[in-house]
């Protein structure tokens, strides 16, 4: 809970929707989008068919988690296996379901920007794979890889499911990346899914269904700015439009002012004037390659152990560790 003697400026996310309403060109963070309305709109987003990542790296994960497991444990060695926006953990649990099967000595560390969400996992952790040590930790990455860092001595491996590293720009993602081979030890690893350039269309589907979950999604960070500031945004001022850049993989989410209008966010003392299609930039879904993942890791210290792919080439989980020197 918000301390209510802390004024709504002295939160991140309130000196966050300052800066960006009252920069020009405005934006807002994707990171802001999950509370607990955002977090069941992500869930309808993953069940949606247009959203081929999750079913594109559930597949992954059910076929090669045989040979996925056994790299994490080949050396034997007991590890925590961390894993960052671990969201409901349903792709994640085909993993733990392997591991299990095959007696391997390691504990769940699960991190999310959302208490809600990691309250969820824990229950169902505790239900559906009672023999798995979970211990769930509430921040930002960037926060966490802190605490994963201070962890020293047992072996780590992190997980970074479902394109998660795909709302950072490539500057933010290598300092990311950075930061976390900082925290690796030479046998760590890490397993991240990366969602892969393809057809345009494909791509635009998966962010623009016609249901509207998106839309809703995407304006949820309206809502919250509604209840956590006292604002008066009204969402259907708003289109929610989506737009790809084949050349650098950079899928773009806007909000789109259909009108001339005025929003108050009373808490924050502001006053935003919107002109008619002014946009509120606030999502940004990185697609990549192999060789602008080489890129990344190589910028990061970090080299590519192996990749696995599903039968669309959609989407592939790399395994990366900390480059030799
Ligand atoms: C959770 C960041 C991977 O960018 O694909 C889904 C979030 N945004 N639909 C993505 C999202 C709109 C998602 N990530």
């Amino acid at each position: 809970m918000q301390n209510k003697t802390d004024s709504a400026f002295d939160t991140m996310f309130g000196q966050e929707v300052h800066e960006g309403l009252t920069a020009f060109p405005k934006y807002l963070s994707s990171k802001y989008f999950y509370d607990e309305t955002g977090d069941k709109l992500f869930q309808d987003i993953m069940a949606m068919p247009d959203y081929y990542l999750t079913e594109s790296e559930f597949a992954i994960l059910k076929r090669y988690s045989p040979e996925i497991t056994k790299l994490f444990s080949e050396d034997k060695q007991p590890f925590s296996l961390f894993e960052l926006g671990a969201g409901d953990g349903k792709k994640t649990k085909i993993l733990l379901r392997e591991l299990v099967a095959k007696n391997v000595d390691f504990d769940y560390r699960p991190i999310d920007i959302s208490q809600n969400a990691l309250n969820q996992l824990e229950l169902s952790i505790k239900k559906e794979l009672p023999a798995v040590p979970i211990n769930p930790l509430q921040g930002t990455y960037f926060d966490t890889l802190q605490d994963i860092g201070k962890e020293n001595g047992r072996k780590k491996v992190i997980l970074f499911l479902g394109s998660n590293i795909g709302n950072l720009l490539h500057p933010q993602a290598i300092d990311f990346l950075q930061k976390m081979t900082a925290v690796l030890g030479t046998k760590d690893l890490l397993f991240m899914g990366m969602d892969q350039k393809k057809h345009p269309q494909t791509i635009l589907n998966a962010y623009n269904d016609k249901g509207g979950i998106t839309e809703a999604f995407n304006k949820n960070i309206l809502n919250r700015i509604n209840t956590e500031f006292q604002g008066n945004f009204d969402p259907d001022k708003f289109l929610h439009w989506e737009v790809y850049d084949p050349e650098t993989g950079t899928a773009k989410s806007y909000l789109v002012a259909k009108e001339k209008h005025m929003v108050l966010i009373a808490s924050l003392g502001l006053e935003i004037n919107f002109s008619q299609w002014e946009t509120i930039h606030t999502e940004i879904s990185q697609k990549y390659d192999d060789p602008t993942v080489e890129w990344l890791a190589g910028k990061a210290g970090l080299e590519i152990v192996t990749s696995f792919t599903d039968g669309n080439n959609f989407f592939k989980d790399y395994i990366l560790k900390k480059k030799a020197l």
